[in-house]
C-alpha cells in the first residue's frame, strides 16, 4: 500500500466495539468488495469494503471476516479468510498478504487465518452454534443499489444454505460505530486534509486566465499521488464561470476566462479516508466587488454554521437554522425579497433557489459517510460544512467547504490551515 502502516490496535478495538453491540450467541460475516469490470477483460481499481477495512485493515480483494465472540472455542471467535496466493498470481498481480503479514495488519492471530477456499469447512463448525447471524447490506439513505456486492451475494447464498437461521442487519451497528471517529482515525483524515491543503496552495499559483479546467485537475492529481494518496476522494468538480452552477459538474473541460470565479470541490484520499474541500477563487487573482460580496456572504454562513455544530444538536434543526442565516444573506445580496421571505411556504423556503443542497454530511471512510441523522451530534463525529450560493443569471457559483470534528465544547476545524479568507486567497494568487 502507498499509505504508511496503521496501528492494528485501531482494528482490534473496532472489532471489540462491534462485539459489545451484538446480541448473545451472534455470528458476523463481512466480505470484501469485488473488483469491478470495465469492458472486455478490463477492471477498475480495487476499493475495499469500508466495513471490512474498519474491522480488519485488510486492503485486499477476496477477504472475509467472521466474528463469533461467544463461541466456546476461542480459536473460532475471530477468523479471517484471505486469498491464497500462487506463483502465477505473484507473477501477474504481485504480492498478496501472507498470514504473518495479515496478523500484523489485523491483530488476528495467525492460527485463526485461513485461505478463502477453506471457508466452508471452517464455517460449518461455527454456524450451528449461532442464534443470530449478522450480515451486511448497504443501508446508506442515498445509495442507488444497482450492483450486487459480494456482501449481497453472500446473503443469498447464506439463506439458501441455512434457511432456518435468524438473520440480523449489521449495517445499523456499523453506522453507529463509524459515526464516531476513534482517536486513531482523526490523524488519517487529517493526513488526507493536509495533502489537500498542499494541493490547493499549488493550484493558487497555477490558476490564471487561459488555463483549462483539466489542466488544474492534472496539477491536483500530481500533488495527491506524490503524497501517498491513491488520488481524489471523489470525482473532482473543477467548474469555472457558469459551470459552478451545475452542482455535479465533473466534465472539467472548459477554458478558464478572465473575470470568472472557479469552484474547486476536490479532496484527497489517504488510507481509504477522505478529505472533502471546496474553494472558490477568482481566475485572474482578484474578485470583483460583486463576487467578493457573494464570497463573503458564503463565508459568513460557513462560520455561523460551524458555531452550530456542537454536541447535543440535531441534524434537522441545524439545517433549518443554517437556512435562516442563508436567507438573510440572500436578502442582503438583493437576491431575495424580505417580504416574500416573511410569507414563504416553510416546506419550500425561497433560499433553496440559490442554495439547493444540504449544509453538512458525515465524512470518513466514505465521503458521504454512514451515520444516522436522527442521532444527536456527539464528540468524535466528523462533518463537512459546505454552504454555497449559485446565481445562474450571473454565471456565478460560490461554495466553501471545510471539515470539522465535534469536540466536548464545540468543534475543531480540521481545515483551519487551508486558506479561505478572500484577502489571503488573493494575496497567495498574486505572490
Ligand atoms: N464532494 C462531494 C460533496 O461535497 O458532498
Ligand atoms: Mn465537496
Ligand atoms: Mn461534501
Amino acid at each position: 500500500m502507498r499509505y504508511l502502516p496503521i496501528d492494528n490496535q485501531l482494528f482490534s478495538q473496532n472489532r471489540q466495539r462491534l462485539t459489545n453491540l451484538l446480541k448473545p450467541k451472534s455470528l458476523v460475516v463481512v466480505n470484501a468488495n469485488d473488483i469491478m469490470p470495465t469492458n472486455a477483460d478490463g477492471t477498475m481499481g480495487f476499493r475495499q469494503n469500508n466495513d471490512l477495512f474498519y474491522l480488519t485493515g485488510v486492503d485486499q480483494e477476496e477477504t472475509r471476516l467472521v466474528l463469533f465472540p461467544e463461541h466456546p472455542d476461542p480459536k473460532f471467535r475471530e477468523i479471517l479468510f484471505l486469498r491464497e496466493t500462487s506463483e502465477l498470481i505473484e507473477i501477474w498481480e504481485g504480492h498478496k498478504l501472507t498470514k504473518t503479514e495479515a496478523e500484523q495488519t489485523t491483530g488476528i492471530p495467525q492460527k485463526q487465518i485461513y485461505w478463502t477456499h477453506q471457508f466452508e469447512q471452517v464455517f460449518i463448525q461455527l454456524v450451528f452454534e449461532a442464534d443470530y447471524v449478522y450480515l451486511n447490506t448497504n443501508e446508506h439513505t442515498r445509495a442507488g443499489i444497482e450492483v450486487q456486492t459480494q456482501d449481497a451475494r453472500y446473503i443469498v447464498e447464506f439463506r439458501q444454505k441455512y434457511p432456518l437461521h435468524h438473520l440480523e442487519r449489521l449495517a445499523p451497528l456499523m453506522h453507529y460505530l463509524r459515526a464516531i471517529k476513534q482517536p486513531m482515525e482523526i490523524p488519517l483524515i487529517q493526513t488526507a486534509i493536509d495533502i489537500t491543503n498542499k494541493m490547493f496552495r499549488r493550484l493558487l499559483g497555477f490558476i490564471k486566465p487561459g488555463v483549462w479546467e483539466y489542466e488544474i485537475e492534472a496539477e491536483m492529481m500530481h500533488e495527491f499521488i506524490k503524497n501517498r494518496s491513491r488520488g481524489a476522494a471523489y470525482t473532482p468538480i473543477i467548474a469555472s464561470g457558469a459551470n459552478a452552477c451545475v452542482l455535479h459538474y465533473i466534465d472539467n473541460s472548459q477554458q478558464c476566462q478572465d473575470g470568472d470565479v472557479i469552484l474547486l470541490d476536490i479532496g484527497a484520499e489517504y488510507a481509504n479516508y477522505n478529505a472533502d474541500m471546496t474553494r472558490s477563487v477568482p481566475v485572474n487573482g482578484r474578485f470583483t466587488t460583486r463576487q467578493r460580496a457573494v464570497y463573503d456572504a458564503v463565508l459568513r454562513v460557513m462560520n455561523e454554521a460551524k458555531q452550530m455544530l456542537r454536541p447535543g444538536n440535531l441534524w434537522d434543526d441545524y439545517h433549518r437554522e443554517v437556512g435562516k442565516v442563508m436567507e438573510s444573506e440572500l436578502i442582503g445580496l438583493g437576491l431575495l425579497d424580505r417580504d416574500k421571505v416573511a410569507n414563504q411556504d416553510l416546506d419550500a423556503p425561497l433560499y433553496k433557489k440559490y442554495f439547493m443542497h444540504g449544509t453538512s454530511h458525515f465524512l470518513g471512510l466514505d465521503v458521504h459517510d454512514v451515520g444516522n441523522k436522527y442521532r444527536k451530534m456527539e464528540p468524535g463525529m466528523v462533518f463537512t460544512v459546505e454552504p454555497g450560493i449559485y446565481i445562474r443569471e450571473e454565471k456565478l457559483g460560490i461554495r466553501l467547504e471545510n471539515n470539522v470534528v465535534i469536540t466536548e465544547s464545540g468543534n475543531t476545524d480540521l481545515m483551519a490551515n487551508i486558506p479561505v479568507e478572500a484577502d489571503e486567497i488573493e494575496e497567495l494568487m498574486n505572490k
